[in-house]
């Protein structure tokens, strides 16, 4: 097995995680604690999802790739998420959720992050979403000034959300354009919400043309049609997951003549139920096929995992060389929103 620190050193850029899923146990517990909120349950069972009603763990797994990830797998995931987010109540605590993730991040030798924020999930801040952003991008400016790695954020549209608020929240943000904001994205359960490109069409066209980034979580809870709609009515330069692509040749060959990058986590994919274990999962089979893959957590906390964990559990059932995990990190570097100088200074 590669060892981890060797693959702590190597220099890359996670692109599909989410701040939502990276509040260490300590950070939920302050939290509940500063807002006089009662935990669901005992602290050791925080990260247990089904106490917070749905979340299966990986053993009652749904399985099958033809389902997807459906019902209690990702949607009671999320609502966990709304659960913990809202314990966040202050810039200061934002700031510190924000600083905290930084730390992680380092520690496992990830030096720039594209983070995605959903503002919908921190309840306490409906209506101030900008000064949700401007919160944390004050606590990734400490933590880059403390000599942590770097972050951009990924503002993102839950796929719930009308058109018509879309366009309102991506409005804003193209008028007040915070800080650190380099992306917009789609994230959330596509089966719960039906096909959501044609509804978000507008929204990503103002973003488009204010210059922001594009990413859009697509091929995970939707099959390749939500991919295609991704790259055919949103614009988007990367796909978060789109692992189901793997099921649509002509779709695996435009992912390729486009220059596509996914955001591949496996474990995530697994411990949610679309897949039934690593080694069912595509990853192997998008490498080979030359479709441009990043290796990511999407939702390290809950899901007990660190990146550089993840990569040595891929190189080992994978089969996965040195060489391929050198390949990852540049590619997660390229893939990546950050500036040119800061790519420059990476690869
Ligand atoms: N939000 C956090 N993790 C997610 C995932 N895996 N899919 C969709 N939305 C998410
Ligand atoms: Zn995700």
């Amino acid at each position: 097995r590669i060892d981890e620190q060797e693959i702590r050193l190597l220099p890359k850029a996670e692109v599909h995680v989410h701040l939502e899923g990276t509040f260490a146990l300590g950070d939920i517990l302050r939290l509940a604690k500063e807002n006089g909120v009662a935990l669901p349950g005992p602290a050791a069972t925080i990260f247990d999802v089904s106490t917070h009603d749905g979340f299966t763990r990986p053993e009652v797994s749904t399985g099958g790739t033809a389902q997807g990830v459906g019902g209690a797998g990702l949607s009671g995931f999320l609502r966990f998420l709304d659960w913990q987010c809202g314990l966040v109540r202050s810039g200061e605590q934002a700031a510190r959720v924000a600083y905290s993730f930084a730390a992680r991040q380092t520690a496992s030798g990830v030096r720039y992050s594209d983070v995605i924020v959903n503002p919908t999930h921190w309840n306490a801040w409906r209506g101030r979403e900008i000064a949700l952003m401007e919160a944390l991008a004050a606590g990734f400016d400490e933590a880059e000034q403390d000599g942590l790695g770097s972050a951009n954020i990924a503002y993102s549209l839950l796929r719930g959300q009308s058109a018509a608020e879309a366009e309102q929240l991506i409005g804003d943000l193209v008028s007040r354009r915070p800080a650190r904001v380099v992306a917009v994205s789609v994230d959330g359960d596509e089966k719960a919400s039906g096909r959501t490109g044609e509804k978000f069409r507008g929204a990503f066209r103002l973003a488009e043309s204010a210059g922001l980034r594009r990413t859009v979580h697509a091929g995970e809870s939707s099959g390749p049609e939500g991919v295609w709609d991704a790259l055919d009515l949103l614009h988007a330069e990367r796909i978060d997951h789109g692992v189901r692509s793997i099921e649509d040749p002509a779709l695996i060959q435009r992912l390729i003549d486009d220059d596509v990058p996914l955001g591949v986590c496996p474990r995530s994919n697994v411990t949610l139920g679309l897949y039934a274990d690593w080694a069912a999962h595509p990853l192997p089979r998008l490498v080979e096929a030359g479709v441009r893959v990043t290796l990511n957590t999407d939702d390290p906390a809950p899901l007990a995992c660190t990146i550089d964990e993840d990569w040595a559990v891929a190189a080992e059932v994978y089969g996965f060389d040195r060489a391929q995990l050198a390949r990852f990190a540049a590619e997660s570097i390229r893939a990546s929103f950050a500036d040119d100088d800061l790519k420059r200074e990476l690869l």
